[in-house]
């Protein structure tokens, strides 16, 4: 028989060698080693943990559980918590939330679900896996310009997007810096549209005084490292609305009806497992073999989940870090801007920025390559802003799509866009030597 004051005697132990491993092996190792100027590649995101997500790990990892169980529901809860949404559905990664959202929308559970051919309005400068999912689904995205300076979709030519077909608008928060909710949700209210907001870049950004993902019908959500929080891989999509919620878990587990939490009681919650009715069968059937969807298995691990709880505690500080090292970048710089266009943002915005992004004018003595190169060649790690315009990349030449507006601003951040880090693992080391590398290009 196990003693179970050697078993949590022997925890304790292990938890304990894993914060002195912590110390010894990562606290000043990789990222966390001092800076040496000119040597110390500056990356521009990554994982920003100490020994509470090594042990969180290693608590899971003890207890065995693997698949999605008690802590990916309390790593909910405390998502739930922070964004004030009614439900958050924990998912593999934030690709896999957009998938889940928009597939959600397809849902004949639905009263009025979007069939093949409708339309989605969504900007061409964004994530791939914002568009995939709609062209997945059979729907068409239907492409308005952005903006440079703010990158995300203008809020202004959302009529000109519209047809007979028009049913949801999939805006991105670029970068953490919020779209316009208000001119979208009054859009979408006045015609019947769904509203999707991909957060995946912007937890804890905040417009007119509500967290981005809040508004629309469901938000998604990406916990991959250089983001806000990090799980490794992982992913949530997050709405206040019941009916999407239970909808949007069946397609993450398998098509599957069944709710119930089986971790207490092996017939389930309801108490009413095994009395399905199916349709033309004459008996009843298990509820955990019901299936109301065509699904996917795109289920977080507890695993993640544990590394997500100290996560999320530490957000509030995440965001404070990256709106400070924001503000650092773009005072040494606002002396650049005949040179360099620096971000822009709604007076009604509260961004937790993801990144720092310039775009270089037409006007410039340098091209972005030039820039580029010279950054590199000083070791800061750079980024072309995700796919510049989603339709010169190869693997979205042919896709089904309707351009409503031309893509003018668009194509001025394929062309001319980079960005930079802000994330809390920057020190002033760091952004001293980034603002000198600047001036260094710039004089
Ligand atoms: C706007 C946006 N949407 C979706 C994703 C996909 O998230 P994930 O990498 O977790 O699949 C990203 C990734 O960075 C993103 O920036």
């Amino acid at each position: 028989m196990p003693n179970d004051v050697d078993v949590s005697r022997l925890r304790q132990e292990i938890l304990a060698k894993v914060g002195e491993y912590y110390r010894l092996a990562h606290a000043s190792q990789g990222q966390n080693a001092p800076f040496v100027p000119g040597e110390t590649f500056v990356n521009y995101g990554g994982r920003v943990y100490d020994e509470r997500e090594l042990q969180a790990g290693v608590e899971a990892i003890l207890d065995f559980w693997l698949t999605d169980g008690p802590r990916a529901e309390a790593f909910s809860d405390d998502l739930e918590a922070y964004l004030g949404l009614k439900h958050i559905l924990t998912v593999n990664s934030g690709s896999s939330g957009n998938l889940v959202a928009m597939t959600t929308l397809r849902s004949a559970q639905l009263d009025r679900p979007l069939q093949a051919g409708d339309e989605v309005i969504t900007p061409a400068a964004t994530f791939p896996t914002t568009v995939a999912p709609i062209v997945q689904n059979g729907l068409i995205p239907v492409f308005v310009d952005c903006k440079v300076g703010t990158y995300n979709i203008d809020v202004d030519l959302l009529e000109a997007g519209l047809s007979d077909r028009t049913r949801a608008v999939f805006v991105p928060h670029i970068l953490g810096n919020p779209v316009e909710m208000d001119a979208v949700m009054a859009f979408a209210a006045a015609h019947g549209l769904y509203v999707i907001e991909d957060t995946c870049d912007a937890l804890g950004s905040v417009y007119d005084g509500k967290p981005c993902g809040t508004f629309g019908h469901l938000a998604t959500f990406s916990f991959y490292p250089a983001h806000h929080i990090t799980t490794g891989e992982g992913g949530a999509v997050g709405t206040n609305d019941s009916r999407l919620h239970h909808i949007a878990h069946t397609i993450r587990d398998w098509g599957r009806d069944c709710w119930c939490d089986y971790r207490s009681d092996r017939n389930g919650e309801c108490g009413h497992r095994f009395d399905w009715e199916i349709p033309g069968l004459g008996e009843p059937y298990d509820h955990r073999y019901y299936f109301t969807e065509i699904g996917y298995n795109l289920k977080m691990t507890d695993v993640q989940a544990a590394i997500g709880i100290p996560q999320i505690a530490k957000l509030e500080s995440f965001v404070a870090a990256r709106k400070r090292n924001f503000r650092v970048l773009y005072e040494g710089l606002l002396p650049y801007q005949d040179r360099l266009i620096l971000p822009k943002w709604s007076p009604k915005a509260d961004p937790a920025w993801f990144a720092f992004t310039l775009a270089v004018p037409e006007t410039a003595p340098f091209t972005r390559r030039e820039l580029n190169d010279y950054l590199k060649e000083r070791k800061i790690e750079t980024r072309y802003l995700f796919a510049g315009n989603i339709l010169h990349q190869p693997g979205y030449a042919n896709i089904p799509h309707r351009v409503a507006t031309p893509l003018t601003e668009t194509d001025r951040v394929l062309k001319s866009a980079l960005f930079i880090g802000v994330y809390p693992g920057m020190d002033d080391a760091r952004l001293d030597y980034m603002l000198q590398a600047f001036e260094d290009f710039l004089a």
